[in-house]
């Protein structure tokens, strides 16, 4: 949510910064502003809209800076405005300051700073930071912004510059994060690596409460308390190519399409077929709790929710663990009971949701152990879980996610088999159990392959207001997560439900203009959710069947089948996606929408 990117070093800053903000444009969208140093001047420039509308507005000017920082939005406090938008200047125009996350007693501040003569000129929480480090500023911006900091309650990544002290970036982080990128005579200050990642590979993470002073020579590191801290120098695994959209039309259609080679990625070294084993090495230092485990509590949010419910079903069905699945806002606030033996895991693709890290603080304290299932290498939720699951899927650069899900119901399923293992000492883990999932990535890539079918059912529908997606069983969740998708991207409205409470409320909504999915897989539920398209289908709704392949009898039931490969019930979740996927996709494009930039919604949602 929000992007930040800042530059120091022997390029010209503006080209820099205008570069690396845009591999951040996914994190927000509705405004955007840059300000840099140049001939001892700050210079500020924002405009409203995406990123292009700031650079038509620099295009054409020739800059010699060699320091700025830059800031796209998502607003919170205050609309998408040029007023609202980042950087925040003081009263002199003498500190540039651009800011993710929320501060809490802003009101309180600038009333203050008013009384004191400060006059603002926005209405965000942001501005107050930017008066508060000039009340304090003698002649060292760091000291400066460690003082107001002081003051500050809420959460922060700032990064901020000032033509009086002009040689440096400071940075802060408590809550939203940050990370320092290291070139060669030349660093980086950025909410993602991605937007650092053309110039390096190297990287160090702030932790919260740490401060961060970017020099043209050097960077230093320390605690608010301006005590010095040694950070590691990690690299970045992912390259350049991840972040690109390698010839497709947009990041969506790629990340659907990287799906097979993803699901390889995610079982890469940790699966055995011939012997039926899962290692997952992430997971030792927990392992005796695991064993222990006497009840398990997921917390995540959006897709990455739905995911966890297609894991509680798998670790109720196969490990016979109880297992409950909560939104993250809702547990973090309902004072949950955490007795001995409660193993919370907390998925989240980019690992920074700020109600599931509030979640997992929650858990923590009510003396879980936790476990996270991550995508983003080195993400705060990552960091702070006692042990963890990466995805290994490469950046997840489409606001609406779609690898991420089908990696997270892979990675379920192998810490189902896992502790299968555990606790059964390795006898009811089968290797068919290994084998089934290393089949899958084949049968995502044959559903792909039909991708013309879709796109001709997405012609038919395109034009609908409202769509109902249904599935019971394993399929239940990936009701929710198609009409997510749907709803997302294309602005349909779109409601997902289990098959049988259709009866109790969705069915009034029925008639000839309502599409309605059903997921009708052969599982165990399938005799049940043919009643349930008789229900449908008997009030004149349009049908569309997410089946088996081979299954001929629900085709005369139905108005249009998209067959997908069979597989085990619990995998079905990763096939009977991919076409739902698609069509919210090809339903979204042909009518107009920017699939990667949905109106209103942000890649990581870093406030409560
Ligand atoms: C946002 C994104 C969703 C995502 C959710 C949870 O709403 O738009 O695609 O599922 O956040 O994100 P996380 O990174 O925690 O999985």
């Amino acid at each position: 949510m929000c992007g930040i990117v800042g530059y120091i070093g022997h390029h010209e800053a503006v080209n820099v910064l205008l570069d690396g903000i845009k591999r951040l444009e996914y994190r927000g969208y509705d405004s955007s502003g840059i300000a840099f140093v140049e001939n001892g001047l700050l210079r500020c420039e924002k405009a409203v809209g995406k990123i292009s509308e700031l650079e038509k507005k620099l295009d054409g000017n020739n800059f010699s800076a060699h320091i700025g920082i830059v800031h796209t939005r998502w607003a919170t406090h205050g609309a998408p405005t040029m007023e609202n938008a980042h950087p925040h200047v003081d009263c002199n125009n003498g500190i540039a300051v651009v800011h993710n996350g929320i501060i809490e007693n802003y009101d309180y501040l600038k009333a203050k700073l008013k009384r004191e003569g400060h006059i603002f000129k926005s209405e965000t929480d942001t501005e107050v930071l930017a008066h508060l480090i000039e009340k304090y500023f003698q002649n060292n911006l760091e000291m400066a912004v460690i003082e107001a900091l002081k003051e500050v309650e809420g959460t922060y990544g700032i990064a901020v510059i000032s033509p009086k002290d002009p040689q440096k970036i400071v940075a802060a982080r408590r809550g939203s994060p940050l990370v320092i990128g290291i070139g060669n005579r030349e660093y980086f200050i950025t909410s993602d690596v991605s937007a650092s990642l053309e110039h390096t590979r190297d990287v160090v993470y702030l932790d919260d409460n740490e401060v961060a002073i970017l020099t043209m020579n050097h960077y230093e590191t320390k605690t608010m308390q301006n005590t010095p801290t040694y950070k590691k120098v990690e690299e970045v695994l992912w390259n350049i190519d991840m972040i690109e959209k390698g010839g497709y039309e947009h990041f969506m259609l790629k990340e659907i399409h990287e799906q097979p080679q993803a699901l390889r990625n995610v079982m890469r070294g940790r699966v055995e077929g011939d012997r039926g084993l899962v290692k997952l090495g992430g997971l030792i230092s927990c392992e005796r709790e695991l064993r222990e485990a006497r009840r398990i509590v997921i917390v995540a949010c959006g897709t990455s929710w739905h995911a966890g419910l297609v894991g509680e079903y798998m670790l109720e069905e196969l490990a016979r663990i109880p297992v409950e699945v909560e939104y993250a806002s809702e547990f973090r606030y309902r004072n949950p009971v955490i007795e001995e033996g409660t193993v919370v895991i907390a998925i989240s693709q980019s690992g920074e949701t700020a109600d599931t890290l509030a979640a997992m603080r929650e858990a923590r304290h009510k003396g879980a152990k936790l476990l996270s299932i991550c995508n983003v290498v080195g993400s705060t939720i990552a960091r702070e879980a006692d042990c963890g699951i990466y995805l290994h899927i490469g950046p997840e650069i489409g606001v609406a996610s779609t690898k991420a899900f089908t990696a997270q119901i892979t990675v379920l399923y192998l810490f189902t088999l896992y502790m299968m293992n555990l606790k059964y000492s390795h006898t009811t883990t089968s290797s068919d159990m290994v084998k089934v999932i290393q089949s899958i990535p084949d049968k995502v890539q044959t559903i792909l392959n039909m991708e013309k079918e879709i796109v001709e059912l997405a012609r038919i529908y395109k034009g609908s207001e409202n769509a109902l997606y249904l599935g019971r069983g394993y399929n239940y969740p990936v009701a929710l997560e198609g009409a997510l998708k749907l709803k997302e991207i294309s602005y349909i409205h779109a409601e997902g439900y289990p098959a049988a409470e259709m009866k109790h409320g969705p069915i009034a909504l029925i008639n000839k203009d309502m599409p309605v999915v059903f997921i009708a897989t052969r599982d165990s539920v399938y005799g049940k959710i043919l009643s349930n398209i008789a229900e449908v289908r008997s009030r004149g709704g349009r049908l569309i069947a997410i089946a088996s392949e081979g299954d001929d009898q629900i085709r005369e039931k139905v108005d249009h089948v998209f067959y997908i490969p069979k597989t085990a019930d619990c995998l079905t979740p990763i096939l009977s996606v991919i076409p739902l996927q698609l069509l919210a996709y090809h339903m979204a494009v042909m009518r107009g929408c920017d699939v990667d930039k949905p109106r209103n919604l942000a890649k990581s949602v870093t406030v409560e």
